[in-house]
């Protein structure tokens, strides 16, 4: 197959975004749209996999549309169609990934069955985001609510884990020391506001793994160091300034497993190989400056897309698929939804 010479579609439907984006085989986004559920999903303090799968089953149709009639495009003028088809909620996988066949298989366009990861894995290399879209190998740290690890890059397609975590993701310990702390879900970002008035030296929270050898992470000992230091005071809500002290000692201990962590991955890969940042945590600006002095002192280059690329988004999932295309990579229209599907098992 010839790599694409016309726009691809890309569909992401994996968690609670509802996305979908059209790129330029030059990586250009010609139009996007994004729909967070977040709304649907507070009440419930988490996400509610049948209310994501439903809304996406919404939605999908109608954004699809919408972006296609943005770019001034019918779906016979696409190049191809990338859709993610796991990991993450089967439901939501399902909805996104049969959408985005159906239209391979109307309009006879090659299907790409994007995997999520993977997707982040590449983010970075999409052009402008960069003066140089990082070379491979380079070093991958994804942090979001459901996922957490460490991978070299070493190609489209091959990848290296490095380290993961051995309990809860990073996000999600956020998520879950933000309910401790009466903070409405997800913790992450009202979290990292409260910690910006609090005094991270009052309480020395555990550093889980910290100085142990690899690039594995855990963050549950701490999350459980913080619920019972909260247990110690009054029942009710915490006066402002103990939660903030308390959610700037995690926020510090959480910074401090990561560069540890990373520093080890730095070890393993050639001089100065460059390291990227991605998934929802990836917007904390302690962990930013933290991985960028950590960068520095291995003279390699951070690399942390913006947000809104940083976090669930159909433009990765499109530049995922312009770069299997490229390399004269599609999928069979029945390649099944996985809600398990490690990097590692890819290849190109
Ligand atoms: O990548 P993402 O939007 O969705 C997935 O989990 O796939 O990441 C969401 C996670 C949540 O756990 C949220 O609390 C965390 O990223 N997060 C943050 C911040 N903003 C979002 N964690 C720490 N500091 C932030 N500013
Ligand atoms: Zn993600």
């Amino acid at each position: 197959m010839s790599p694409p010479t016309a726009p691809v579609l890309g569909i992401e439907s994996s968690c609670d975004e509802t996305a979908a984006a059209i790129l330029a085989p030059d990586g250009a986004i010609l139009a996007e749209a994004l729909l967070s559920q977040l709304a649907e999903h507070a009440p419930h303090g988490g996400v509610v996999p049948e209310i994501a799968a439903r809304a996406h089953l919404s939605h999908l149709p109608a954004m699809v549309a919408d972006v296609l009639a943005r770019a001034g495009l019918r779906a016979a003028d696409l190049g191809g169609v990338a859709a993610t088809t796991g990991p993450g909620l089967i439901g939501g996988l399902i909805v996104g990934s049969s959408l985005g066949k159906g239209i391979a298989l109307a309009a006879r366009l090659p299907f790409v069955a994007v995997n999520h990861l993977e997707a982040h894995a590449l983010s970075a290399r999409l052009p402008g985001l960069a003066e140089t879209p990082p070379d491979f190998p380079y070093l991958l740290l994804l942090v979001s609510g459901g996922h957490c690890q460490c991978v070299a890059v070493e190609a489209v397609g091959r990848y290296r884990r490095l380290g993961g975590t051995i309990d809860d993701a990073a996000g999600e310990a956020f998520d879950k020391v933000g309910k401790l702390l009466g903070l409405p879900w997800p913790g992450g970002p009202a979290l990292e506001r409260l910690a910006a008035t609090g005094d991270p030296a009052r309480f020395a929270f555990p550093r889980p793994l910290r100085g142990r050898p690899g690039c594995d992470f855990s963050f549950s000992g701490l999350k459980t160091a913080v619920a019972q230091r909260v247990a110690t005071f009054p029942p009710g809500p915490l006066p402002l300034a103990d939660a903030a002290d308390i959610a700037a000692g995690f926020q510090a201990a959480v910074v401090d497993c990561l560069t540890d962590r990373l520093a080890h991955a730095f070890a393993l890969m050639p001089p100065a190989t460059p390291l990227v940042v991605a998934g929802g945590v990836a917007a904390n600006q302690a962990v930013r400056a933290a991985l960028a002095s950590l960068a520095a002192r291995h003279r390699a280059r951070l690399l942390a897309p913006p947000l809104r690329l940083c976090t669930d988004n159909a433009v990765m999932v499109a530049w995922a698929g312009i770069e299997r295309l490229r390399l004269g990579l599609s999928d069979p229209l029945d390649t099944p939804p996985r809600p398990r599907w490690p990097l590692e098992s890819l290849s190109a």
